[in-house]
């Protein structure tokens, strides 16, 4: 492989499931990866599967010292989240302030590209979810927006309700699809798809399982 088949991906959120599911695939791809972890037992995790990453939390990052971290990067991958623990104030921080410093970050660094783990507006709606929930799918929205303001090469990728079932390798991707489940492997090999597509970009998806094989299923998305 030569050095211009090797893309060069950081994800912020690497050691998360969908994270270090993506940051394997990109590894076994041949592809250059780096992160953000919180954890040291995290690192060791990583490192055993043979991915390089950086311990740091970027909440505790403003732009110019995480654009440090971006050198030599091609794609920006924001895989992180609360995931539900710390209330209003960790959502705020993760999911909203986060990605307005990642952005920043992108831009000092001179990273055109972005690919952000969103979620659906409509998710979960009918079931009982936690107090916080209204908050964090506001948040997500937000986050969305401001990224979709941007003149970055973003995508924004929005999975339904996860599940670790194994992957299906099959999914529905589309800018409007209805809301209902999709595995964690399924939505890391879209993650690394799109990555690979820099074809898409300014364009929001919407990610299910579905019938059509992963690879079929981006490339139905490259417009023109
Ligand atoms: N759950 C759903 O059904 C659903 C549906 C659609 C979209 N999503 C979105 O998909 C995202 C990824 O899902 P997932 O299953 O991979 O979640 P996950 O396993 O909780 O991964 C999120 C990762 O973000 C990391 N993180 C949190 N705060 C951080 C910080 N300040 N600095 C650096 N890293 C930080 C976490 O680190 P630690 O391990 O140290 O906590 C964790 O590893 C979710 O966060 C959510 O926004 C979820």
């Amino acid at each position: 492989m030569s050095d211009s088949d090797v893309t060069r991906v950081f994800i912020v959120g690497i050691a998360g499931a969908i994270g270090s599911r993506l940051a394997h695939l990109l590894t076994v791809d041949g592809d250059r990866v780096d992160g953000l972890y919180r954890r040291s037992e995290q690192g060791e995790r990583l490192a055993a599967d043979s991915i390089r990453a950086t311990q740091g939390d970027v909440t505790r990052l403003d732009g110019p010292s995480f654009a440090e971290l971006l050198k030599d990067t091609d794609v920006l991958v924001f895989a992180a989240g609360a995931g539900g623990k710390g209330g209003t104030t960790a959502i705020d921080a993760i999911d909203g302030a986060a990605v307005t410093t990642t952005l920043e970050a992108a831009r000092l660094a001179g990273v055109r590209r972005l690919v952000l783990v969103s979620v659906f507006p409509e998710a979960w709606r009918g079931l009982d979810v936690s107090d916080t929930f209204e908050h964090y799918i506001e948040v997500k929205k937000k986050a969305d927006a401001e990224l979709a303001a941007s003149d970055l090469d973003w995508v924004i990728l929005r999975p339904a309700a996860l599940t670790d079932d194994a992957g299906t390798g099959r999914i529905s991707l589309s800018p409007a699809l209805v809301h209902t489940r999709v595995t964690r492997d399924d939505v890391a090999a879209a993650l690394a798809e799109l990555v690979h597509t820099p074809q898409i970009h300014r364009q929001i998806l919407e990610l299910t399982q579905g019938q059509d094989h992963i690879a079929e299923a981006v490339r139905r998305q490259i417009r023109g």
